[in-house]
């Protein structure tokens, strides 16, 4: 079948109406709440009966918190309730328009499954992935019909989290890509395009928050309360770098690096940091276990005393810190949009709605200056001779050309 003919069977395709989940641990229950709520006919599949009875009770108990702050009343919750039936097959997700896996990210086991499941759905049932880690073409390559694979990636909560990355692979038909754009905007998501590279966006523009903050620390420049007062207090951070690797888990956090690190070939921009290393190897992990860079109650609250006192780091200290790690952040969105990851507007709004930044990146790049970018960049440059600090060739060129990203 020549291509085109392909992408007519799908250009054919109604409007999605019934979803089928596959996996039904945090995200994919979270998927599903969202699929349920806009009307869809949902079916969650897991090989974990318990799973999925703790997924229903999950999802009684989150509506009936929306009901108690008015968000929505009980005909709404069972009709929420109602989009959503739990199966213990995967043929039973065989009358799906939209299948959206969410299983352990592995990709052997992934590829077995997306192979199985494509035996028993149509012909022009898109099949998604919501891997954080995993290439999409590497999954799609399991079909025999790749072109109706994409990945769909939300963010933890999913119900919560306005962005969803939409990532085509390069055997994905445009019709796909344009089916699932609409399908999660009709969702009430905000959808960032990106390039079916590591980290996709999120991961890959987010690395230096954490990075640059563990590589100061370990310079012996500040303390963690200091590093994570400079960019909450300069910045507008909601959390500073240490309370939220706390909060993701060292472990999780440190091996996410570790997998966009290798997946880049080592670059060194994505190097991983032995200090987050020791302190998952030690079982620091954070907030669950009850230490991390900071200590934890009962309740994962953190526990003040072990803060530092900041007012004998000086102010000017703190301002470099946080113009440090701002411009390693600003250098990575620049270097996606260099190599076409994303569009600016999107590489922003991933930033902004995926991991509520203050601000987009590239606005803020804007609003410093780009002179000042490719300054700072230059002058870490100078300092350390380390290709960590190479500024993007997309800054230098705008710099020269006199050139913003919006205006
Ligand atoms: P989870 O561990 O909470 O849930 C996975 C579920 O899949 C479990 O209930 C398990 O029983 C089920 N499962 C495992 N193998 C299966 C199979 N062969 N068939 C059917 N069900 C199977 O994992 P989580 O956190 O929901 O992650 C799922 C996927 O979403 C992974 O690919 C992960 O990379 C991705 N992701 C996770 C995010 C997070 O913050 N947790 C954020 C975005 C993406």
């Amino acid at each position: 079948m020549s291509e085109n003919q392909q992408s007519k069977i799908v250009n054919q395709q109604s409007p999605i109406s019934r979803v089928g989940i596959i996996g039904g641990g945090t995200m994919g229950s979270g998927i599903a709440q969202v699929a349920a709520t806009s009307g869809c006919k949902v079916k969650l599949y897991d090989t974990n009966q318990k799973a999925l009875d703790k997924a229903k009770a999950a999802l009684e108990k989150i509506l009936n918190r929306l009901i108690e702050k008015g968000r929505i009343d009980s005909v709404e919750k069972l009709r929420i309730q109602g989009n959503i039936s739990y199966v213990n097959t995967l043929k039973e997700l065989s009358d799906s328009n939209l299948t959206i896996e969410a299983i352990i990210e592995n990709l052997d086991i992934k590829k077995k499954v997306f192979s199985e499941l494509e035996s028993y759905v149509a012909n022009d049932c898109i099949i998604a992935s919501n891997t954080s880690s995993l290439s999409i073409a590497s999954i799609a390559a399991s079909l025999k019909r790749p072109e109706r694979c994409i990945g769909i990636h939300f963010f933890n909560p999913a119900p919560l989290m306005k962005l969803v990355e939409v990532i085509p692979a390069i055997q994905t038909s445009e019709a796909v890509l344009e089916q699932s754009i609409k399908t999660i905007s009709d969702w009430k998501k905000i959808v960032a395009v990106a390039k079916d590279t590591p980290g996709f966006i999120v991961n890959r523009v987010a690395r230096p928050f954490y990075g640059e903050s563990l590589r100061i620390y370990e310079e012996g420049i500040a303390d963690f309360a200091t590093i994570d007062w400079s960019l909450k207090t300069l910045g507008g951070f909601r959390m500073g770098p240490f309370e939220l690797m706390d909060f993701i888990g060292n472990d999780v956090n440190y091996t996410v690096t570790e997998t966009v690190f290798t997946a880049f070939y080592f670059d060194p921009r994505y190097k991983p940091a032995f200090t987050q290393k020791r302190f998952s190897e030690a079982g620091y992990l954070g907030r669950k276990s009850g230490k991390g860079y900071y200590d934890y109650d009962d309740n994962g609250k953190k526990v003040e005393s072990t803060t530092v006192t900041l007012s004998a780091v000086e102010e000017s200290l703190k301002e470099q810190i946080f113009n440090r790690v701002l411009v390693m952040l600003i250098n990575e969105a620049a270097d996606a949009l260099f190599l076409n990851i994303a569009s600016a507007e999107d590489i922003d709004n991933a930033m902004t709605k995926g991991v509520n930044y203050p601000k987009g990146l590239l606005a803020w790049a804007d609003e410093k200056g780009i002179d000042w970018c490719v300054n700072k960049l230059d002058d870490l440059y100078s300092e350390y001779h380390e290709d960590r600090y190479r500024c993007s060739p997309l800054l230098r060129k705008m710099n020269r050309e006199n050139k913003t990203f919006f205006n």
